[in-house]
């Protein structure tokens, strides 16, 4: 907002159902409502996904405040980003008669939420992926703090340590994840082996690999793999994209009744229902299989931790600790060495290594997260430290998500119990980073979603459930999950 403009800090109001409210003084004697649309600008030009949204400015006279003796206008919108960096153009401007203002604004409200919804493609907002946009906001607080700068005769290198089974991990990524793990108290580190990957995606793809093709496994034919429906949609792609003779995809782990070998993946925190998971499988002979635990949700923002996880096999992801997903940096802890090399065989046959400039900026980001803890003062803001501050973001997403859900005639969300968290030392929820949302009737949820709302989720289809359900991004843009929630609750006024 211009400076010159006296502006309250943003609130709601009964009359404005918006999310965001501007109080600004002025002497106007009539109402004034401008419909406007604005495209995000991204070093001066219009982005690039195409975002362009319609918003509401309602200017609203109202009678001289009786403290100040000044008529006050108001100015709404659904989420105004700074007026920098967006170019605005108005498209309607019509003055109110002050009387009819109050009975106006809803109608006006009404038609600008039709307008917005009806002007595709541009209108949809995508919370399909698994973008952490939300994070963002504490990484450019601490912008300087984990700069790194990477002169021309660095890291030319493939090799990082000769001496590490993993032999292109850098020593200070190392050290920075064994240091993060301490901090949290989330996974034993002491006597295991990390193999670092281009994200945990190029590492479950590692792990199946090494799994199927160790000594213990005979087996003439692919090795099944599963996972517990709803599972995360992007397992059974990546087991069976090359075909391998090694092992395939099999599907729920719940009705797995083969009498034969199997690799069960646990995911826990789950994604997409945040339930917290053990593995389920077991074959006809009550054999165990071998597991996979992908811990890419097992921290402090998103659930408590009740325990150091010490399986054999984690998968742990930079994409999802601290929302750094375009870095591509993931680490398995692998207790078994033989294991540990197989892995790394993987990942030298697939990619040669993993990019030392992101292993320098995960270790840089890694231990600018470990000292803010070190560093910590008593009587210092928690809003200072990542897991606090991040956790609070997704909190307050969670409780205004349940709000308008309660309200809703529609979804259904799961409940997650408390348990004590050892890192915050208070008892909590888990906030995981999706939300499942089931569709009461029992109707398509996502095409609900897509239809209705043109909101754009991932089917529960793809995870292994049925169409009812449908997984929303909880850590997107704050622009697009307001938005989400503005239409989630507007419903039944626009006629669903
Ligand atoms: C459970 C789970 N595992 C793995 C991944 C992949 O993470 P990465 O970005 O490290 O490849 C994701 C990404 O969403 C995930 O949700």
């Amino acid at each position: 907002m211009p400076s010159s403009l006296l502006v309250y800090s943003p609130s709601t109001s009964s009359v404005f159902p918006s999310p965001q409210l501007l109080r600004v003084r002025l002497q106007l004697p009539f109402g004034v409502a401008l419909f406007f649309r604005w495209c995000r600008l991204r070093s001066g030009e219009e982005e690039d996904d195409g975002c362009c949204l319609s918003l509401l400015l309602q200017v609203r006279v109202r009678r001289p405040a009786p403290v100040f003796g000044l008529p006050s206008v108001y100015v709404s919108s659904r989420s105004l980003p700074p007026l920098s960096s967006v170019r605005v153009c108005v498209f309607g401007v019509f003055v109110v008669p002050l009387e009819k203002m109050k009975i106006i604004s809803p109608i006006i409200m009404g038609v600008n939420n039709i307008l917005s919804d009806a002007s595709p493609p541009n209108s949809f907002i995508n919370l399909d992926q698994g973008d952490t946009a939300l994070l963002e906001s504490y990484w450019r607080k601490m912008k300087e703090e984990c700069a790194v700068v990477i002169k021309g005769c660095e890291l030319l290198s493939y090799v990082s340590d000769r001496s590490n089974v993993c032999w292109f991990m850098m020593p200070e990524l190392t050290d920075a994840i064994k240091k993060l793990h301490a901090l949290v108290g989330n996974a034993e580190t002491d006597d295991r082996h990390i193999v670092v990957g281009n994200g945990s995606t190029q590492l479950f793809q590692a792990s199946l690999f090494a799994l199927s093709s160790s000594s213990s496994s005979h087996s003439p034919n692919p090795i099944n793999v599963v996972a517990a429906s709803p599972y995360y949609s992007g397992y059974p792609d990546e087991t069976d994209l090359v075909r391998s003779s090694l092992y395939k995809w099999s599907g729920d782990a719940k009705e797995y009744d083969k009498n034969e070998a199997y690799i069960e993946i646990v995911t826990s925190p789950n994604n997409p229902d945040g339930s917290i998971r053990t593995p389920v499988a077991s074959n006809r002979r009550g054999v165990e299989g071998k597991l996979i635990h992908d811990l890419a949700y097992y921290w402090p923002q998103y659930t408590p931790i009740t325990h150091k996880a010490d399986q054999d096999l984690m998968l742990f992801t930079f994409s999802k600790c601290t929302g750094h997903s375009g870095s591509r940096i993931g680490w398995a802890i692998v207790k078994d060495i033989d294991m540990a090399k197989k892995m790394t065989t993987f990942v030298v046959l697939n990619s040669i290594g993993v990019s030392k400039e992101s292993q320098t900026r995960a270790a840089k980001i890694m231990e600018v997260v470990c000292n803010s803890y070190e560093n910590f003062k008593l009587g210092s803001k928690n809003s200072e430290l990542f897991f606090e501050y991040s956790k609070c973001l997704i909190k307050e997403r969670w409780g205004k998500l349940r709000e308008v859900i309660k309200q809703s005639d529609y979804f259904i969300l799961p409940n997650f119990p408390k348990a004590y968290c050892n890192f915050t030392n208070e008892s909590s929820e888990t906030y995981p980073a999706f939300a499942w949302l089931m569709h009461k009737k029992d109707e398509d949820g996502v095409g609900y979603l897509e239809k209705k709302l043109k909101v754009l989720a991932r089917s529960g289809n793809r995870f292994g459930s049925g169409p009812r359900c449908a997984r929303i991004n909880m850590l997107s843009r704050d622009e697009d999950f307001d938005e989400f929630l503005r239409r989630l609750s507007n419903i039944k006024e626009i006629g669903y």
